[in-house]
């Protein structure tokens, strides 16, 4: 297939293009579009054929769902059949942003969409070029992140070409996209929240925002998943999370801990050993001799920023057998940086000084 690059770098003056984009979308195409978390691969969500072809170019599993994309509050009420109070207080508050709201569909959305589930994701992206395409395309569009499946979601134009070019029917090159990692993904019921994927719109924002909009009582619960590795009989309530995500070709091992302890850990571990290669925070680069580092260890923004760049850049050095990382704490962000790094490592993470941990972070 023959892929068009749509370079983009004003919405006005570019206007044509994203006509094109929106175009092609609406005619049963699909379109690698950039979003202020990653790149995402859009579609017609009301066109089943059209999300098929997005299974088929990412070689999805057909048991994961995609999130429908809209360009106006209202569309929530025209998707989901019930819409709860803390849905609403959270759109108004956080949409347009990286949030996405699981809530009971509708029945016009194919199933294809959501993998046979009675609920759909929506989420209302904030990034102008993504939605000023979805505006001029008429339609909610459904978008997985623009990566082929099982590797790490895709945050800049080469790295979405990289996996997609002659697969689709366009890439739009808008830059690199903002936060790194997807979008915070809740499924919202009256009196409960549930966060099924943690992202850059932190638990602390969620219950600021809804005490904001007057709502004082609401649980919220951290579904088990993002804790450990579920067994093959579980059945995760987001089914993406069940997939060994992002993860580099060489396998990876997740230090939690203290910084300074988790490097002189991951130093001892190395040892000298010619194939091991290390991931981690900026102040301890000279540690290390086949390093990337992603960000500073107190700035979980920058990590999440070049969390998937960086793990990316593993399978372009040579003789890579093993990866050893460095992971920050669950804390705001952290807690999206720490679940991606877990995940890529199919959660096989090493407590480093557990007992020692809160004296030597004071
Ligand atoms: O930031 C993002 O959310 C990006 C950009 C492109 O918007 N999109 C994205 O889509 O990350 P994807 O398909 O890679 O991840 C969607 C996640 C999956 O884990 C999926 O299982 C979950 O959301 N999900 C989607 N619909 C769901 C539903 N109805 N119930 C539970 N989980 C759902
Ligand atoms: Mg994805």
């Amino acid at each position: 297939m023959n892929t068009e690059i749509l370079r983009i770098s004003d919405i006005k003056r570019d206007s044509d293009l994203i006509l094109r984009a929106g175009e092609l979308i609406a005619s049963g195409g699909i379109v690698a579009i950039p979003t202020e978390t990653v790149y995402g691969l859009g579609a017609n969500a009301l066109n089943p054929k059209a999300v098929a072809k997005v299974f088929e170019a990412k070689g999805r599993p057909s048991d994961n769902p995609f999130i429908v994309h809209i360009c106006e509050r209202r569309q929530l009420s025209e998707l989901c059949h019930h819409v709860p109070a803390e849905a609403a207080a959270l759109a108004e508050r956080l949409w347009p942003g990286p949030l996405t709201l699981v809530l009971p569909r509708k029945s016009h959305i194919p199933d294809i969409v959501t993998a046979g589930l009675d609920t759909v994701g929506i989420r209302f992206p904030s990034h102008p070029i993504a939605r000023a395409i979805i505006k001029a395309s008429g339609v909610p569009v459904a978008a997985p992140s623009a990566n082929l499946s099982g590797r790490p979601s895709t945050t800049s134009f080469a790295h979405t070409f990289e996996d997609l070019n002659g697969r689709v029917d366009a890439i739009v090159d808008g830059g690199d996209a903002y936060a790194g990692v997807e979008s915070t993904v809740i499924s919202v019921k009256k009196g409960s929240i549930r966060l099924l994927r943690p992202g850059v719109i932190t638990l602390e924002d969620i219950s600021q925002a809804l005490s904001e909009q007057g709502i004082e009582r609401c649980e919220i619960i951290l579904d088990e998943a993002l804790r450990r590795k579920l067994t093959a009989d579980e059945r995760p309530r987001a089914p993406g999370m069940k997939y060994r995500h992002y993860a580099p070709r060489a396998p990876v091992t997740a230090f939690t801990g203290a910084p300074a302890l988790t490097a002189e850990e991951i130093r001892r571990r190395c040892g000298g050993r010619e194939h091991m290669a290390v991931l981690c925070f900026d102040e301890y680069r000279d540690m290390f001799k086949n390093a990337v580092s992603y960000g500073s260890k107190n700035d979980m923004a920058a990590q999440a920023h070049n969390l998937f760049d960086a793990l990316r850049r593993f399978d372009e050095m040579e003789g890579v057998e093993e990866i050893l990382a460095q992971c920050p704490s669950d804390e705001g962000v952290g807690l999206a940086v720490a679940n991606r790094l877990k995940k890529a490592a199919g959660f096989n993470v090493v407590e480093v000084g557990k007992e020692q941990t809160l004296f030597w972070e004071r």
